[in-house]
């Protein structure tokens, strides 16, 4: 196979995208990550202002995304319009348990408030960041990834009447990363760790509160900020079902959320090893996850490989 070049891919992409997107009014959601990322500048390098820019603040983002994004796409000349639809998803997820159930009424909210959004600012086609480990994990049945695929004739939005264009679907993150590069975007963006589409919801196991939301939004955070230098390719907390009992003063039992830590390497997700991390930050973390989130009363590390397990608990 010829090695694989950035810059030809870029070039050739934007004049494909030109004819394809050029003069009609597209939209991208993007989600803070490199893949939605990427395919937004290629957009804005083929389409110029009839791509629209657009991020969904869920409520199932990391803390300080919608800011994030908006900063680093002000920072190259592009404006992102903010939408707040946290209320939508926070009642269809309401007293779901299961995980792809989950991950079904995630992405149908998804699904109807973009649409309604691209409706609005009067766009026909929609870009999507789609890669292909997303095609390969789909179509193998492991999990329906919320960016559902064309080639397996279950996008929604095509149903609602959207023309897709996926530019990043034979590539591998690796390669979206090498073109992050050749676009210009910024290391905090080339080099962000992978999200799910359904952000906070899956690391919620079981049904979703806000409660459990609050604690977890923290512990990302919390994990973010400790494991920033670290390379890998995923590092982040989980919320296990149930509590687990843990002294409270006096020595008193109380009962306390179990937060379980992953942090795993790999090449395209599909196959993960989990990291070997210093005893010594590992107790750091459970310090300050212990001290700033009173709910949680167990710190757990995950040390099981992909496979057996997948890389998410759900
Ligand atoms: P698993 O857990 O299947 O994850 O080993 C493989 C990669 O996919 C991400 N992932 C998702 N991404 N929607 C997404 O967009 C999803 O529903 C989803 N589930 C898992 C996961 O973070 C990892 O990078």
């Amino acid at each position: 196979m010829a090695k694989f070049s950035p810059r030809e891919f870029v070039d050739e992409k934007i004049s494909r995208l030109k004819s394809e997107i050029g003069g009609e009014t597209s939209i991208v959601a993007l989600s803070g990550g490199v893949d939605s990322s990427v395919t937004a500048v290629l957009g804005f390098k083929a389409a110029g202002r009839n791509l629209k820019a657009v991020f969904l603040e869920d409520g199932f983002m990391r803390i300080g995304e919608a800011e994030r994004v908006s900063r680093v796409f002000r920072n190259m000349g592009i404006s992102v319009n903010v939408h707040d639809v946290q209320k939508e998803f926070l009642s269809a997820l309401k007293g779901i348990r299961d995980a792809e159930d989950k991950r079904k009424a995630f992405r149908e909210t998804f699904y109807k408030t973009f649409s309604r959004i691209a409706r609005e600012e009067g766009a026909k086609i929609v870009l999507q960041g789609t890669i292909a480990a997303d095609i390969v994990e789909t179509a193998g049945g492991v999990k329906t990834q919320h960016n559902v695929l064309e080639q397996i004739g279950i996008n929604p939005l095509e149903k609602y009447g959207f023309k897709i264009v996926e530019p990043l679907k034979e590539l591998y993150k690796n390669q979206v990363r090498m073109v992050a590069r050749e676009l210009g975007l910024p290391d905090e963006i080339v080099n962000r760790r992978p999200f799910p589409g359904p952000g906070l919801a899956i690391r919620i196991l079981g049904e979703v509160t806000e409660e459990k939301l609050s604690i977890i939004k923290k512990a990302t955070s919390i994990v973010d900020d400790e494991l920033a230098d670290v390379e890998c390719f995923q590092a982040f907390p989980v919320l296990l079902e149930g509590k687990a009992t843990g002294v409270g003063g006096e020595s008193s039992r109380k009962y306390g959320y179990m937060i379980a830590l992953r942090i795993v390497e790999s090449e395209d997700a599909i196959t993960a090893k989990y990291v070997r991390l210093d005893w010594s930050r590992l107790e750091r973390i459970r310090d300050i996850i212990i001290r700033n989130i009173p709910e949680v009363s167990r710190v757990l590390y995950d040390i099981t490989d992909k496979p057996p397990a997948t890389i998410e608990f759900e």
